[in-house]
């Protein structure tokens, strides 16, 4: 019954992060989302599913029968994505099933598996994941057990362990960066993007004492929203180009697949100035800046995602060394997984014990020994009831109780 839980997943251990997104749902807005996995769910004989793409990893857990065979992922991904080449699946996909795929997750949400191992900001990602999930109808109890258990295993591990100590995300190594490249708490910072990875950028320029920081977003209430951190000026992306102000650095991180900052736009944003020592953050995957404004402006600072990792090294020795304990904690919540849903599956099998016994007693009632009924006295009949009620009462516990026992035992 456990290897009804599987996994198929795409990571940032045996796939280029630039090649990730290839392997998620190409849907942008929730409603096509749903509709995408839906189909999914009909095409594939799935109960339960949940979706998670993160820009270092896509995760589709789900509830199915079925064997995870070459087939099976092949048909699967080609629905995701038409042009996947059987290939490119092969060699990425992994494809995980029963206490492996329990395994796998709670390692996701432990951050034991991140690229930047104790990067808690996964676990706020699997939970949203998770609500939308529900919403769409894709959760049933199985999945419920399985999110509950990695809730509480990574609660565990970011409680008594140092795994998340020296916090290391992608936004705060931004900003060191961007701080060493000699910008100041009162340097012009353009803020483009106000999604997650911007809003976590915008808390620890906050942290420095940043106070000059305009938003471009997409949707201006976004913008508006991170703007107000810093009471500064919010405006759509439609208004970048004509941003006359002037900058000192430029953080960068949209969701958009096709260049934001453009070797036009960049200009227009110069006003002017002179490109040296400049410095544009760009932490969208992909890329959100043309590769033609760094070859045009070599003298203007570039820090991507990528180059991020190197400064992540510093801090992942560090973390590197509680993983042990962090994997001893894990284990705990993985061994006893098999117990609690079995406990689970009783649970929801007993549900129908006190609707079955009450049937018995009407049955006995109002069929078998309704005449013999009819012949007692009124004292005789209340007596009979309170002794059906008590048997009923103490019956409906019974079933419950010896299969835990066996369970125990
Ligand atoms: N989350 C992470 O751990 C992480 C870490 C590093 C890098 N990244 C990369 O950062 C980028 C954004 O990630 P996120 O976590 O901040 O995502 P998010 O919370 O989903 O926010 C997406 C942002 O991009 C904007 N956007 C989406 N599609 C757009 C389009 N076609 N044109 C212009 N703007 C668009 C959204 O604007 P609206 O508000 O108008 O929707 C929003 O500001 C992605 O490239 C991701 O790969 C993410």
């Amino acid at each position: 019954m456990l290897q009804q839980y599987k996994i198929l997943t795409v990571t940032h251990r045996s796939t280029n992060l630039k090649d990730i997104g290839t392997f998620a749902l190409s849907a942008d807005n929730e409603q096509s989302k749903k509709l995408q996995l839906d189909i999914l769910k009909d095409t594939f004989g799935i109960e339960e599913l949940y979706y998670v793409a993160t820009c270092n990893r896509v995760l589709f857990v789900f509830i199915s029968e079925q064997d995870l065979s070459k087939n099976f992922v092949e048909s699967f991904f080609k629905r995701v994505n038409s042009n996947l080449a059987a290939s490119a699946t092969h060699h990425n996909v992994l494809a995980l099933e029963g206490l492996p795929a329990v395994d796998h997750l709670l390692r996701v949400g432990g951050s034991i598996d991140s690229l930047v191992v104790g990067e808690r900001q996964i676990l706020g990602q699997l939970r949203e994941a998770f609500d939308q999930a529900q919403e769409r109808g894709h959760i049933g109890d199985s999945l419920r057990l399985l999110f509950q258990r990695m809730v509480a295993a990574s609660k565990d591990i970011y409680s008594n362990t140092r795994i998340g100590e020296k916090p290391i995300s992608v936004a705060s190594l931004a900003v060191r960066k961007m701080m060493s490249c000699q910008l100041k708490s009162d340097s012009r910072i353009l803020l483009i993007g106000a999604g997650q990875t911007n809003t976590l950028v915008g808390k620890f320029l906050v942290m420095h004492g940043f106070e000059q920081v305009t938003v471009f977003n997409r949707s201006i209430e976004k913008a508006e929203l991170l703007a107000e951190k810093f009471s500064g000026e919010a405006y759509t992306l439609t208004e970048l180009p004509n941003y006359k102000k002037g900058f000192d650095c430029i953080i960068v991180c949209t969701g958009s697949k096709d260049p934001v900052v453009t070797p036009a736009i960049y200009q227009e944003l110069l006003n002017g100035d002179s490109p040296e020592g400049k410095v544009i953050v760009d932490l969208a995957i992909p890329h959100n800046t043309a590769a033609e404004v760094f070859a045009s402006y070599p003298e203007t600072i570039y820090i991507e995602i990528e180059g991020l990792r190197q400064l992540a090294n510093e801090n992942r020795d560090f973390r590197k060394r509680e993983l042990a304990l962090a994997e001893e904690r894990l284990q705990d919540h993985v061994d006893t997984f098999p117990t609690l849903f079995q406990q689970r599956q009783l649970e929801i099998a007993m549900r129908e014990v006190p609707t079955a016994i009450k049937a018995v007693r009407a049955k006995a009632v109002n069929e078998v020994f309704r005449k013999d009924i009819e012949q007692l006295d009124d004292s005789a009949r209340a007596v009979l009831e309170e002794v059906l009620s008590y048997m009923e009462k103490k019956c409906i516990g019974i079933p419950m109780r010896v299969a835990r026992e066996k369970l125990i035992s």
